[in-house]
């Protein structure tokens, strides 16, 4: 072959490589591009699946409120809800269980407003009371101020209760001084309380400590059960009480209810 045709030949076979390595760049790019658009679509499918579920709580949220508006008519705007407060499914949730089971010895780890929802709900009733243990003073007075600005102070009363050292099976714990827990048969135990800033796992005394002073058909509700520290008490709680049984409820934050297994409640 002459020289000149092998060159060719040469330049031939080298532009023929370019062109592979060229193919095989784009072809990684594409997958690359694929791959990207996969995780852009499933990106797209999940947010579209949080708006939706968004839009239902917020609808749901909207229906109890009015539902609570209406079976109250409290003739002022109800308390704050949500963020540091109960949102409107639990709070008609509350007033349901008492208004329909006649629930009226109610205890509650934390004032506020479902201190104010369920002294309505008593008095619907005409009987029973809520006694809601707190520990911040501050938060004490503006839940009494909102309680007596209501007429509601014979139906709640929120109880001075400083967290204090209390030891269960060996462990310490800081939970509400029990000496500010008034005597009788609790019917509901509201569960919202103290604060998870106060310590890991803080409302897990509840139910150890109050157990044997909850009626046959006594219901404990505990709130914010999305959150890792709940979902270790409900475990610890259902492991520890095998006569209770769990049902998470479908409320923003969480709400697990518990109750005697065949109590018919
Ligand atoms: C998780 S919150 C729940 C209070 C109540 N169970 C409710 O849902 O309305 C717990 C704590 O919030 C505090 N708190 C009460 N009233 C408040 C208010 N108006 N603003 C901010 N925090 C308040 C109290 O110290 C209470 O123990």
């Amino acid at each position: 072959m002459p020289q000149s045709d092998r060159m060719l030949l040469i330049e031939l076979a080298n532009s023929v490589n370019e062109l592979a390595g060229a193919i095989k760049e784009l072809r990684d790019s594409q997958s690359e591009i694929m791959g990207r658009l996969d995780s852009l679509e499933q990106q797209l499918k999940q947010n579209r699946a949080a708006a939706k579920g968004q839009t239902r709580t917020g609808y749901a949220q909207f229906e109890d409120l009015l539902a609570l508006y209406r079976d109250i008519d409290p003739g002022q705007s109800l308390p704050r809800m949500r963020n540091w407060a109960a949102g409107p499914e639990l709070l008609r949730f509350l007033y349901e269980e008492i208004m329909e089971r006649r629930r009226t010895g109610v205890l509650e780890c934390g004032s506020g407003t479902t201190t104010v929802v369920m002294a309505y709900a008593m008095r619907s009733l005409g009987s029973g009371k809520v006694t809601a243990l707190e520990h911040n003073p501050h938060y004490a007075a503006l839940t009494r101020h909102e309680l007596s600005e209501r007429g509601l102070t014979e139906w709640a009363e929120v109880a001075d209760a400083e967290l204090s050292d209390v030891v269960i099976d060996g462990q310490a714990w800081r939970w509400y001084d029990v000496e500010a827990i008034p005597s009788g048969e609790i019917d509901m135990l509201l569960v919202d309380g103290p604060p998870g800033d106060t310590g890991p796992q803080a409302r897990y005394p509840a139910l150890p400590l109050l157990a044997d002073r909850l009626s046959e058909s006594a219901l404990v509700v505990l709130d914010d059960a999305n959150r890792a520290d709940e979902r270790a008490i409900v475990q610890r709680w259902t492991e520890q009480f095998p006569q209770f049984e769990s049902q998470r409820l479908r409320h923003e934050r969480g709400t697990v209810a518990l109750r005697r297994a065949d109590n018919g409640a």
